[in-house]
């Protein structure tokens, strides 16, 4: 079980494209064996106690890929609210997207803001970043203060204009896949943020590679610029 150290857990769900191409697959499977994987990773992370989840499901630039992954990646996200509902129900999650929905067509949108709505009881708080980049969600912010008539700004102003805001920060990022960047992610939140890269590609993500993680967490000593 994990303490209070380590109750936000962050996910770089990399590597489905490369799971599906390993088998001869087109890369859209990558992504659905990827969706389904999502379920068993928040069951394993509500059993060990971690109080909310992050995952990186669609960035800003993911609209540069060609367009038949892109429709595919939409027509996911349609079917995952359909049928995952039920489950966040009992799962006792509350879902959250976080990113700029706006470009989304209007019945994937009024989906998202309908799971939110009927989920918005529940306790652990899962956010699926879509249409989501880091630099943008600070320059909205940014933009929403000036909009405020703010001339000078605080941190905690940013904190308060973020996607994020009443989350507290992510204390451990996974990405998986084997690349070490940050891609754009949770730029201001990820300020103190541990790091664990596993090679694992997102489909093949296990309760055994959490753990491992976990276990990396908690060996690290967390300073937060202090001795
Ligand atoms: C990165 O792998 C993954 C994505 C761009 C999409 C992530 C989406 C899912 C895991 C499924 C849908 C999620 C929800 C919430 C329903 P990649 O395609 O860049 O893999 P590669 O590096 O092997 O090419």
């Amino acid at each position: 079980m994990v303490d209070d150290r380590l109750r936000h857990i962050a996910f770089i769900m990399d590597g489905n494209g490369r799971w599906a191409t390993k088998r001869g697959l087109p890369r859209e499977m990558g992504h659905k064996h990827g969706a389904a994987k999502l379920k068993d990773v928040l069951k394993h992370c509500k059993e060990i106690g971690v109080k909310v989840v992050t995952v990186y499901a669609f960035s800003t630039e993911n609209w540069k890929r060609p367009e038949t992954e892109v429709n595919a990646l939409m027509k996911l996200f349609n079917s995952y609210l359909d049928q995952a509902l039920e489950e966040f129900m009992s799962y006792d999650i509350k879902l959250k997207f976080i990113g700029d929905i706006n470009r989304f067509e209007d019945g994937l949108r009024e989906k998202i803001l309908k799971a939110e709505n009927s989920t918005a009881n529940n306790s652990l708080i899962l956010n699926i970043a879509v249409n989501y980049g880091g630099r943008s969600e600070l320059a909205s912010a940014f933009n929403k203060l000036i909009a405020e008539g703010k001339t000078s700004i605080t941190e905690e102003d940013i904190s308060k204009a973020v996607y994020t805001y009443g989350c507290p920060d992510p204390d451990m990022i996974v990405r998986t896949g084997g690349d070490m960047r940050i891609s754009n992610f949770l730029l201001w939140q990820a300020a103190y943020s541990e790091f664990y890269f596993t090679d694992t590609l997102w489909p093949d993500m296990s309760a055994d590679v959490i753990d491992e993680a976990v276990r990396a967490f908690y060996s690290r000593k967390r300073r937060f610029g202090g001795l």
